[in-house]
């Protein structure tokens, strides 16, 4: 049989030596004409191989160059190699696939992320995107694992839909009618949608929250996990025109559930890929450390990776509401002092990152869950407070980060979101099926939306939300 091979992960955790074993994987360096290390992917570290000398034909030497694939088998020895225990002596190597020393991407020494954005196709190779990857992947299994355990409703929302959920009208439009010119108009001019694939105009879906809280009508706890997407042309560091959210949805929560679910939901994950993946997240914090001392002393920051996750997984996040925290924007020096691009004067603005770093980063050095915003910079959704003038919000901003969480509790009275929805001018017509869940059995309660990729961002320390998805989409960007 082709295929007998074991995985480089189990065989370097084997305690016992003397047995035959077959691997395979891509070739990371060969030195001295004699030991290859070996990736498979399975574990970032490398699986020496030694070719000793005078045992194989220069032919087949010449082939073993960085970036080729090769299947080995061989007597499994101890290593007297500094960091491992066992080593492969190599008795039949096999080229399964040659790489061109002169023309593969990946040398072997440290090349700039932006470069390796670049060729995103061959990065998954590299040690750093290895880690990335395999902790993504672990992120991604606690997820259910965590919504599992609770009993929750896993729930597939529909990609394509015809309404704006967060009413932002920043979407992507699908459709099928010809971009020349030809498609069907209106008496106004219009396009006429009539004669579209849909008969309407439809767009990628940019939350899965307003089905998510149909399917909580029945289910009572769901939650969703997929690609959402925004046109939104923000070119920074936190954002992607597709990304994937975790939207959650419960029945019968109030606001300070949905907070509580949330916390315990991002420290079960992050607290498991502490587990999970121990040598990737201490490789990425080595790798980080390096990156801090390059830069300017006050732009440091004081904890390092594995610090930083313990202490999210060990301490509650810091609470309080829109108005306490623009109490203390307004009064903090930085105000003072207009070091902030937009300065705080009053109440009722939206926060800018500039300020929910400085709550998180200067202020509380913690996360932070902030509510009860001002109705008008949130969505029509969202539950009126006594006040008439807030609305039952939350956010989580985590440092480094800024907003990685936004939820709320939704207003279930029917009279009140009408009324919202009429003040916003958005068509009740067009959001008919979401009124019936408030006209049929409507209930207390609440989710939220977490941003995948800027959870990995964080468990993984990564600068640019780019490096933490495989191949990222943004303003210009659709490669791959
Ligand atoms: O705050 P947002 O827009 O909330 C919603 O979509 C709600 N429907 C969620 C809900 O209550 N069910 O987005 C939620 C999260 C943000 O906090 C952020 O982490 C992430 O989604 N996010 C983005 N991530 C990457 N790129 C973008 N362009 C993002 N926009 C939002
Ligand atoms: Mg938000």
């Amino acid at each position: 049989m082709f295929n007998k091979r074991i995985k480089i992960k189990a065989l370097l955790a084997e305690e016992n030596t003397g047995f035959e074993a077959t691997v395979m994987g891509w070739v990371r360096t060969f030195r001295n004409n004699q030991f290859i290390a070996l990736n498979d992917g399975s574990t970032n570290n490398n699986l020496q191989v030694v070719a000793s000398l005078g045992e194989f034909e220069d032919s087949t030497l010449k082939r073993l160059t960085t970036g080729a694939c090769i299947k080995v088998t061989g007597q499994v020895i101890a290593s007297l190699g500094k960091g491992q225990k066992v080593e492969l002596k190599a008795a039949t190597i096999e080229i399964l696939g040659d790489s061109d020393a002169e023309k593969f991407p990946l040398q072997p020494k440290k090349h700039s992320l932006e470069f390796l954005r670049e060729i995103a196709h061959m990065r998954f190779r590299t040690n750093t995107f290895g880690a990335i990857f395999r902790i993504r992947h672990s992120l991604a299994f606690a997820i259910h694992q965590f919504f599992n355990d609770k009993g929750f409703v896993y729930l597939h929302t529909p990609i394509i839909t015809a309404s704006d959920a967060e009413g932002a009208g920043e979407m992507f439009r699908v459709t099928t009618l010809p971009l020349d010119g030809s498609a069907p108009k209106n008496e106004d001019g219009s396009i006429n949608f009539k004669d579209d694939f849909f008969g309407r105009s439809t767009n990628l879906t940019v939350s899965g929250q307003l089905e998510g809280e149909l399917a909580a009508m029945a289910f009572s706890d769901v939650y969703t996990f997929g690609p959402t997407f925004r046109a939104e042309n923000s070119n920074t560091t936190r954002h992607l025109a597709e990304f994937w959210m975790i939207e959650p949805e419960v029945a019968f929560n109030d606001l300070e559930d949905n907070m509580n679910l949330a916390e315990a939901f991002i420290r079960y994950v992050i607290k498991y890929a502490m587990e999970q993946n121990k040598e990737d997240l201490e490789f990425l914090a080595q790798r980080l450390e390096e990156e801090e001392k390059q830069k300017p002393q006050q732009d440091r920051s004081e904890m390092g990776l594995l610090d930083k996750l313990n202490f999210v997984v060990n301490n509650d996040f810091e609470r309080l509401t829109y108005t306490e925290a623009i109490e203390i924007l307004r009064e903090s020096n930085h105000n003072k002092k207009k070091k902030f691009q937009y300065l705080i004067e009053g109440w009722g603005v939206d926060l800018q990152s500039e300020h929910e770093r400085y709550l998180v980063e200067k202020h509380f050095k913690k996360p932070v869950i902030l509510t009860n915003y001002p109705k008008d910079i949130k969505s029509f959704y969202m539950r009126l407070n006594e006040d008439g003038k807030t609305v039952a919000a939350m956010d989580i901003l985590a440092p480094g980060i800024g907003e990685i969480v936004g939820g709320s509790q939704r207003e279930e009275r029917l009279d009140k979101l009408t009324a919202r929805m009429a003040e916003m001018h958005i068509p009740a017509e067009e959001l008919n099926w979401y009124l019936d869940t408030r006209r049929f059995g409507s209930c207390p309660h609440a989710g939220f939306g977490l941003g995948f990729e800027r959870l990995v961002q964080f468990v993984t320390g990564m600068g640019n939300i780019r490096d933490v998805i495989p191949f990222p989409r943004y303003p210009k960007s659709a490669e791959f």
